[in-house]
């Protein structure tokens, strides 16, 4: 039976949604239009899903582990069963799993309300309405991928009426920083690396219209943004229609910046993509700053090659070389994977060896993970838990050593960084080269480019004083 009194007690109240983000940039984004469309509709945010009147987790699939945490902590969120029209609270699982899985995830999960889609996020507000009405086990899963542009999207689903603001939703919800952005100018991945599942989650790769990256990269300078991150799961092969033109949207984003002191990002970028021009292309403009996220995923060619990465150790290296020459200030980061089926302690020392021979500023290690749907899953998961854990440590520490070593190097040096953040009294941000920059200092630095004295160094962050000349 229904229960009245919650329903005219939570006409009053503001409605409370919790958004749980899982792994990687584009998540984060996409958690934030969400939560933007939100806004719109009169939506406060909390901390905790056991406040909310909706809950979204926004999902990965690219690790297992990943989908673990998920599954285990909707599970925990004890539902109300049986199911009335005025449970609470409702529970959508967004993103990739939604995607990966399907409907499989109301048999494991039988309290989710809905699911929905990466390409499907638009119409997360009309889900909640149909879940809040009554309505169960609502699939939002694309047919198709997510249109080029978002427009059409926004529009189809009839989110906002100013279709210009619905393009830069608010940023709210768990993301506060103003200061920083994701802008994203493609989506999807057409390279089917073999261990990876974002094709089958995100769809074929396709790039955004130049112009509405472009309308939304002013809109936030507008705002107040001073650093911006351009997403894609391959962004060398953003395209505006007539051929691979990345470059050309480089060079566009900058006559918008015209000049001011706003810096711009890239992530990711594939190594078969990359290239000379586009070093010099980061060396010559501007607000491009000097880091590059490169993964190498392995220094072995045999595993390179099971892993249809479609370059050579040899080819990667030359790359490294020729980016060190053009832009030799560069910092340089990557992903690899260890334990990848297949891999030999000389591989892995092929791996280790390339590490020693690039020197990464910092390195994310993953340990591999079968993945649905992947063509690496017809190959037997040989090497034990224990092993991938091994060669994980050997290379977490290894870097650790990398990475205070350059960081060493910095000491003395005078930094540009750009405060995100207080704590206490001192004060957090980022050089151009990504690197994690603190010094002492209060909140009215937030938001200023401080130059700033290296004088103490860890492998993950630098630490000086505000230089005053
Ligand atoms: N197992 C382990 N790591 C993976 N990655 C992608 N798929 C897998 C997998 N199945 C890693 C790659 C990629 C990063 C985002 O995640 O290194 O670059
Ligand atoms: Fe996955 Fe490879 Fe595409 Fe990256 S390039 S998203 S690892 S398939």
């Amino acid at each position: 039976m229904p229960n009245e009194g919650n329903k005219a007690e939570s006409k009053e109240k503001q409605p409370r949604v919790y958004v749980r983000t899982f792994g990687c940039q584009m998540n984060d984004r996409d958690s934030e239009i969400v939560s933007g469309m939100l806004a719109e509709k009169g939506y406060g945010f909390v901390d905790k899903p056991q406040e909310a009147d909706v809950v979204l987790f926004n999902t990965c699939s690219v690790r297992e582990n990943a989908e673990n945490r998920v599954w285990g902590q909707v599970a925990a969120l004890n539902p109300r069963k049986p199911h009335t029209a005025h449970r609470t609270p409702i529970i959508g699982i967004i993103g990739c799993m939604a995607k990966i899985h399907g409907e499989n995830i109301f048999e494991k999960l039988p309290h989710v309300d809905f699911i929905c889609a990466p390409a499907n996020i638009y119409e997360i507000p009309n889900l909640i309405e149909r879940s809040q009405k009554g309505e169960d086990r609502i699939s939002a899963i694309d047919k198709q991928a997510r249109p080029l542009s978002y427009k059409d999207e926004i529009a189809s689903f009839d989110y906002a009426q100013d279709k210009s603001s619905a393009l830069r939703p608010p940023r709210n919800g768990n993301l506060d920083s103003r200061l920083c952005a994701y802008v994203n100018i493609m989506e999807g991945c057409d390279n089917f690396c073999s261990y990876c599942v974002v094709p089958y989650a995100r769809g074929r790769e396709r790039s955004r219209p130049q112009q509405e990256i472009l309308d939304e990269v002013r809109g936030l300078i507008d705002n107040g943004v001073k650093d911006m991150t351009l997403l894609g799961q391959n962004v060398n092969s953003y395209s505006s229609g007539e051929g691979k033109d990345f470059i050309k949207l480089l060079e566009e984003i900058d006559k918008v910046v015209g000049g001011r002191n706003i810096r711009i990002r890239f992530v990711t970028s594939h190594p078969k993509d990359a290239s000379e021009d586009l070093f010099k292309a980061m060396r010559d403009i501007n607000s491009v700053c000097e880091y590059l996220h490169l993964p190498f995923q392995s220094g072995s060619d045999k595993i390179l090659s099971l892993m249809n990465r479609k370059y050579t150790r040899k080819d990667y290296l030359k790359l490294i070389d020729k980016l060190k020459k053009i832009l030799p200030e560069c910092a340089i980061s990557t992903d690899v994977i260890v334990g990848f089926p297949k891999e030999t302690e000389e591989d892995f020392k092929d791996t280790v060896d390339l590490f020693k021979k690039v020197e990464f500023d910092s390195a994310f290690v993953f340990k591999y993970s079968p993945r649905p749907h992947t063509v690496a899953l017809k190959y037997e998961d040989d090497v034990p838990k224990k092993i991938k854990e091994e060669r994980n440590q050997i290379l977490l520490k290894l870097q650790d050593e990398i990475s205070l070593k350059k960081n060493k190097a910095l000491k003395g040096e005078v930094v540009e960084a750009l405060f995100e953040k207080t704590k206490k009294d001192e004060v957090s941000g980022r050089s151009r080269t990504n690197k994690t920059v603190i010094c002492q200092g209060k909140k009215d630095l937030i938001g200023n480019f401080v130059n700033v004295k290296i004088n103490k160094v860890t492998p993950r962050a630098l630490i000086g004083e505000i230089d005053e000349e």
